[in-house]
């Protein structure tokens, strides 16, 4: 197939000072969570962005002195010479596509906690910001810059940059966005200094030109310079002589980088899933940029659809479509445009399980690309899988994100595939889940799998086909593969956090009843201690319907884990925005006569009671395995009619998120011809030379 004349625009080369990126698609700065202690893994991460289309590759943000240390998240770093080999070992994998590597330099100034290598926190004016997250509460203030401060905080940017070139980048930014070093000397709020540094925002700019300069000056020749700026908190500080400060600061600098790389100053706000936002959400705080600058601008938004793409470039909003988590979902999304295959994009649906990877402080993995981590790991290529026996026959039973995903990567493999769904339509909970307020783009899952599915003739589709293990049996596949999920439970807590046996009222209800039509008289009392994203979206569709809902929780927060994916703020506000109560630090202990009892999670074990119509508990899921169960009580009876082995995927195998699903099917189509391992080949540790 060719490309489509219409994303011409797209493959056009972009001139970024004394480098040009062969296109348009541009990965932005983003950690995946191997810092500089997984560099196979780091660099095989990065690579298959650049195979796949992407003109420019960056890395995550990377510390350029020990006074700027963000453990435990794990940011890389090049504080001497001897961190210029991990950095030149994914600058060699980007290079052999034909890619621009970046790196982005930064300093967190106050914005770090330093715990690894104990050095004070160093700000504008030893101003801190605030954090709430107790793993992120500082225990230290920052300390203000004096001039040497300054100047070597210029010489470490100097430094880094020369390192940057040695290891081969081809762009080496400054980061001065997002509450980091630079951008907190932005910032009148945070910058108190009366010397040139402070006060008038020519003097406030100063530090973040002259690191560009120095950079330019020291790298200028070889590499691009580019900035990464924050827009949206200084567009609403007015200035007499433009619009904004946002908007002087660009004139002011216009110039002096390479590229303007621009977005939010909030990680939750530049993050924000798909719930809670559309693609290209960024355009308003980006599209001032472009006019005030002859400079290319690379801005995010989420982009997927290459329609969004192409309307940006040809409005003047941007020249490089910048993303992150659309190029971790497909790393092969530019191929797939150029090659007129724009509907086998995995397009990134927006959950930001990759963000809680990051902030578990490990390698990010994704919902839609089960390979994302696994390259280097387990080999797992994003495009490429390893041809399977054509004559090779397997039955996969549920057709959810588990029992999709395997029958596509079967299905790629080339082995006779059978799937086998007892409703009528595809997709599982993802189906399910995708009418859910906020969580269309969920389908997302569904759709790129089915879509590929029902184009392959070696892959045949059954729905309405509810399977006995006696049907199994009968079918005489060589592999049988059992996908069919998880349901969830009217278990409640016990006062020591163990699950007990709930509530049998016909007013106690779960989330699959809902689902299935149920419609629980209000007030509605959800008890969540399942803590994602389901007592939210359930209160909110309740609340959509006129019920008043209460949410209860063990917890401090609601769906409350959605701290780690960046939702939790906008859930909180949501929840406030729709009148949903809150009602923290309780477990529920009883049930009767439209009254629920709530005892305090604290020592003092309190109880109180609350009036409601009616009780959702929304806890705990348990698999659907009684037919894997059946089938693999009997060893004899498989082996008797043939089937080599028998598996169970997804929540069938153990309940989890859509990501642990679709992986777990992915895992199962990689191995089924190869025993019983699914263990991971290489573990990446460090080698000591004894
Ligand atoms: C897992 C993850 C890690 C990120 N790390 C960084 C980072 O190290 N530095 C940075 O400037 N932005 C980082 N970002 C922000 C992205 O560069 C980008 O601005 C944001 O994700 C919005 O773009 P998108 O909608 O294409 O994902 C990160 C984003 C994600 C999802
Ligand atoms: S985990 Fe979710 S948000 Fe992140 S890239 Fe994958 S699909 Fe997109």
């Amino acid at each position: 197939m060719s490309r489509n004349p219409r994303y011409d625009i797209l493959f056009e080369p972009v001139r970024i000072g004394p480098v040009t990126a062969p296109n348009r698609f541009y990965c932005t700065p983003h950690a995946l969570g191997t810092g500089n202690m997984m560099p196979h893994t780091r660099a095989a991460m990065r690579e298959v962005r650049a195979e796949g289309g992407w003109g420019v590759v960056n890395t995550g943000y990377c510390s350029i002195h020990p006074s700027s240390d963000d453990a435990p998240l794990p940011n890389c770093r090049l504080w001497d010479d001897e961190d210029i080999r991990v950095h030149a070992m994914m600058v060699d994998a980007v290079h052999r596509h034909g890619a621009l590597a970046g790196v982005e330099l930064w300093h967190g100034g106050s914005g770090t906690g330093n715990r690894l290598t104990r050095m004070p926190q160093m700000s504008a004016s030893g101003i801190s910001s605030d954090s709430t997250y107790p793993g992120w509460i500082n225990l230290t203030r920052s300390r203000p810059m004096d001039k040497q401060d300054i100047r070597e905080f210029r010489r470490w940017h100097v430094d880094a940059a020369k390192r940057a070139r040695s290891a081969g980048f081809n762009i080496v930014y400054i980061y001065a966005g997002m509450n980091f070093g630079p951008y907190q000397f932005l910032l009148p709020w945070l910058n108190k200094r009366t010397d040139e540094y402070g006060g008038s925002l020519q003097n406030r700019t100063r530090l973040t030109r002259e690191i560009v300069e120095d950079m330019k000056e020291a790298v200028g020749q070889d590499c691009a310079i580019a900035l990464r700026f924050s827009t949206d908190e200084l567009l609403k500080v007015p200035s007499q002589a433009m619009e904004s400060e946002a908007h002087e600061i660009i004139s002011m600098l216009s110039e002096v980088p390479d590229l303007w790389d621009v977005k939010s100053s909030s990680w939750v706000r530049e993050t924000a899933s798909a719930r809670f936002t559309e693609q290209g959400a960024q355009e308003p705080i980006n599209s001032f940029v472009k006019p005030l600058t002859t400079k290319p601008v690379v801005g995010v938004g989420r982009f997927t659809s290459p329609d969004a793409m192409v309307s940006q470039v040809k409005r003047g909003i941007l020249d490089l479509i910048g993303a992150a988590r659309p190029s971790i979902a497909d790393p092969f999304l530019p191929s797939k445009i150029n090659e007129g295959r724009e509907d086998e994009i995995r397009e990134c649906i927006g959950c930001n399980i990759c963000v809680s990877g990051y902030h578990d402080c490990v390698p990010v993995r994704c919902t839609q690309n089960p390979t994302m981590g696994e390259e280097w790991r387990r080999k797992w290529h994003p495009e490429r899988i390893a041809a399977g026996d054509p004559d090779t026959s397997v039955l996969i039973v549920g057709a959810g994100p588990a029992g999709l995903e395997c029958a596509r990567a079967l299905g790629q493999r080339g082995f006779a595939v059978t799937l086998a769904e007892a409703r009528d339509e595809l997709g599982g909970r993802v189906t399910i889940e995708s009418t859910l307020p906020g969580l269309a783009t969920w389908a997302r899952v569904r759709d790129y799998r089915t879509n590929l599915i029902q184009a392959m003739g070696n892959v045949d589709i059954y729905r309405g086909s509810l399977l006995s293990a006696q049907d199994v049996i009968d079918f005489e596949c060589d592999h049988a593969v059992i996908a069919t999920g998880a349901g969830w439970t009217r278990e409640i807590l016990s006062t020591d956090g163990y699950a007990i046996s709930g509530f049998g009222s016909d007013r106690v209800f779960t989330p699959d009843q809902v689902f299935a039509g149920a419609e629980p008289e209000g007030p509605v009392l959800i008890y969540d201690f399942d803590h994602y994203y389901m007592g939210g979206c359930l209160a909110e569709l309740l609340r959509q319907r006129g019920c008043e809902v209460t949410i209860v929780t063990p917890a401090n927060a609601v769906s409350a884990w959605t701290f780690m994916n960046n939702e939790s703020v906008n859930i909180r506000e949501r929840m406030i925005e729709l009148g949903i109560n809150t009602v923290f630090e309780q477990f529920l202990t009883g049930f009767k006569n439209g009254s629920a009892e709530l005892t305090s999670i604290y020592a003092d074990r309190s109880v109180s009671s609350r009036d409601c119509g009616s009780l959702l508990i929304v806890g705990i899921r348990q698999a659907n395995d009684e037919l894997f169960q059946e089938l693999n009580s009997d060893a004899d009876r498989l082996a008797d009619a043939g089937v080599r082995s028998l598996r169970s995927i997804g929540d069938c195998r153990a309940p989890g998120a859509i990501a642990h699903a679709v992986y777990s099917g992915h895992e199962c189509a990689r191995t089924i011809d190869a025993g019983d391992s699914v263990t991971p080949i290489a573990w990446e540790r460090p080698r000591l030379s004894l």
